[in-house]
């Protein structure tokens, strides 16, 4: 079988073509083709994605990496037999590029589209090479637009056990960056900078850390960074000093996410726990997150995608979709949804 995937939820124009083999219960999927076209020089001047210009670089690119992909995978539309297509939670304008793109392409070709959540794509980035995940499987999605621990105790069954209630997690890494000054996205760049840092170097809170509930909140380690920032504010050009800020706020944004995401684990009794979404980018979340468990937790098994498939990419649009065929359905009956939640998603 072959899924022609689009994604445009944000400011990644993204497309993949999936083969799967080996059928419904032990499927094996090779990406044949995945082209991902990043807008990060169109938003970057403006520190952060601007909707309507999202909706434009997707209405330009979409149809040439549409191309590539095809190109690449060495297929036509006739021999593709699903089309999948992120239906939200996104950017309205920039969803609807992409449903649109996908209902033209189903119309012509006379092909069943499958809506996808985007938040199950970026679960399910880390079934691409292992399909026999074990359930309880806890989910802890981190990216710019979501920070989630997100319970599935099996395909289709999902429960958001917690969530940010303000920032989500790669959006402080952004705002912070912008206050130092530094370029959008803020993730990679920070990241790159904290490599040199010592973490310990200045004390930075850890919102909610030891909160009964599973809900995170970003916003007060944002504002710490920008109190500490106006009472030194020759930290954003000192090498050093920035390096050693970068560093405090990634350990920070670590130790919240490693600490929630173990309790939850315990209370849900987990067997496996899988990281997903931008920030899963981050080398030291992925590192302490998995020496943590094997310290804590030995026998829950932790998933990390490849970096490639951290951020938004539409192979993930495509393994999700292929888990959820039976919502396929005709170009006529399919609407982007901007907040669409996961608990809706069958
Ligand atoms: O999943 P994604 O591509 O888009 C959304 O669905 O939001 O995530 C983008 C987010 C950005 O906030 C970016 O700063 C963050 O992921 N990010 C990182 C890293 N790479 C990307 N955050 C921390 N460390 C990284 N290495
Ligand atoms: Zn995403």
């Amino acid at each position: 079988m072959l899924i022609l995937a689009i994604e445009t939820s944000c400011d990644d124009t993204s497309c993949a073509v999936l083969e799967v083999t080996g059928g419904a219960r032990s499927p094996k999927f090779a990406v044949r083709s995945s082209v991902v076209s990043s807008q990060i020089k169109v938003h970057a001047p403006y520190g952060g994605v601007v909707p309507t210009l999202a909706a434009r670089e997707h209405v330009k690119n979409l149809p040439i990496v549409f191309q590539k992909t095809m190109k690449k995978a060495h297929v036509k539309m006739k021999d593709i037999d699903f089309i999948a297509v992120t239906q939200g939670p996104g950017l309205a304008i920039a969803l609807l590029v992409g449903i649109q793109f996908a209902r033209g392409l189903a119309y012509a070709y006379g092909k069943k589209i499958i809506p996808v959540n985007h938040i199950a794509g970026h679960i399910f980035s880390n079934w691409l090479l292992d399909t026999h995940v074990k359930f309880p499987l806890l989910n802890i999605v981190v990216s710019g637009g979501h920070t989630e621990l997100i319970l599935m105790k099996r395909i289709g069954d999902y429960k958001i056990l917690g969530a940010t209630r303000d920032d989500a997690a790669g959006e402080a890494f952004d705002k912070v960056a912008k206050m130092l000054g530094l370029a959008y996205p803020g993730g990679p760049v920070i990241s790159e900078l904290a490599k040199e840092g010592n973490s310990e170097a200045y004390a930075l809170p850890r919102p909610m850390i030891g909160s009964k509930d599973s809900d995170f909140s970003f916003s007060g380690l944002k504002t710490a960074v920008l109190y500490l920032l106006k009472k030194e504010p020759d930290i954003a050009k000192n090498k050093k000093k920035l390096a050693d800020l970068c560093a405090s706020f990634e350990q920070a944004v670590a130790d919240v996410i490693i600490a929630k995401t173990l309790k939850a684990a315990r209370l849900s009794k987990a067997k496996t726990v899988a990281l997903s979404g931008g920030v899963s980018a981050n080398t030291r979340l992925r590192k302490q997150l998995q020496e943590t468990f094997k310290r804590e937790l030995p026998h829950v098994t932790v998933l990390i995608p490849e970096k490639n498939l951290t951020t938004d990419n539409a192979v993930m649009i495509a393994i999700s979709a292929f888990f959820n065929k039976k919502t396929a359905r005709s170009w006529k009956k399919l609407d982007a949804n901007a907040n669409l939640t996961i608990e809706e998603t069958s």
